[in-house]
């Protein structure tokens, strides 16, 4: 019989798992066994948007895992913050004993496409987009690769995003595109420092993904205008990238690893 719970036994950290796609993660990985942590700045964030706060099925993600049976920790802590984080990393190994997988996906970008453009977005808005996005991920993968090194075994994925490799019509997001640009090369430098501890490390890159906050946005660029560019001619959704991270964290991917991979429809390379 297929074991449905190819995770059972190992522990997963996530980031950004409040809401939007980091939730799909952290659930789609408790479904498959793993325990999970979930970190996050506000882990009431579904608040701010309707869609996500009526699919919630408890108070919060951490709610949600227990609900299914499954061991779960919360973290109200922001991933720019390289020593609260590691302290949460290292009360998961002190609870749970090890720490197998972590999906470093807090991030998102700040501010409207035309004050983006490259000639002239403001030094604040880069600091935050490149804080959040590039440095929050080093932060985490410095924080995880402690006890994965001791372990000699551990599966961290980072993501980036098409934007990191696409350059929009107008030359805005330029912070948001050249901080998930700086992420998926980070990766690839992790994953040769950390391939000799048999800790892989890999990028996911989503395209449009339609969650509460980016299903408004989507809409209001114009749907079709859009989807033109996406062979699949559809926006993707969250399950679509947790059935990439449930990939990337079994042994199912031992033998990648400074892989980056789009879950965008075939909008980036076609
Ligand atoms: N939605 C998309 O189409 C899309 C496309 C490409 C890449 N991405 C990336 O995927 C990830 C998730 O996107 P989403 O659309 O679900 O975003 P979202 O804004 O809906 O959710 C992000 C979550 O991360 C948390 N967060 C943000 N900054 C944090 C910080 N510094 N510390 C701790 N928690 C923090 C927020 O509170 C929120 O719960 C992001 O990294 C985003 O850049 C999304």
């Amino acid at each position: 019989m297929t074991d449905n719970l190819p995770l059972r036994g190992k522990v997963a950290l996530v980031t950004g798992a409040a809401r939007g796609i980091g939730r799909a993660y952290a659930l789609r990985l408790a479904k498959r066994g793993a325990d999970v942590a979930v970190v996050d700045f506000d882990l009431h964030s579904y608040k701010d948007y309707q869609l996500e706060a009526a699919s919630m099925r408890g108070d919060t993600v951490v709610d949600e895992i227990r609900e299914i049976g499954i061991r779960a920790l919360g973290f109200q802590a922001d991933v720019t913050d390289a020593t609260t984080l590691n302290e949460a990393v290292q009360q998961i190994v002190g609870e749970w004993g090890r720490l197998d997988i972590a999906i470093c996906n807090a991030g998102g970008g700040v501010g409207s496409p035309e004050e983006t453009r490259a000639s002239i977005v403001e030094k604040d808005l880069v600091d935050v987009v490149v804080a959040r996005n590039l440095t929050g991920t080093i932060h985490t993968c410095q924080a995880v690769a402690v006890p994965m090194k001791e372990q000699r075994s551990g599966k961290i994925v980072t993501v980036g995003s098409q934007a990191g490799h696409r350059i929009e019509d107008n030359g805005g997001y330029a912070h948001y595109g050249a901080a998930k640009a700086a992420v998926a090369k980070y990766t690839q430098y992790l994953a040769r420092d950390l391939g000799p501890f048999g800790v892989t490390v890999n990028c996911v890159a989503p395209g449009y993904i339609s969650t509460g906050r980016l299903a408004p946005i989507l809409s209001a660029m114009g749907d079709a205008q859009l989807l033109d560019d996406v062979p699949l001619g559809r926006y993707g959704t969250p399950e679509d990238c947790a059935g990439v991270i449930e990939f990337l964290s079994s042994d199912l991917s031992d033998y990648v690893t400074g892989a980056i991979i789009p879950v965008d429809g075939g909008l980036t390379y076609s």
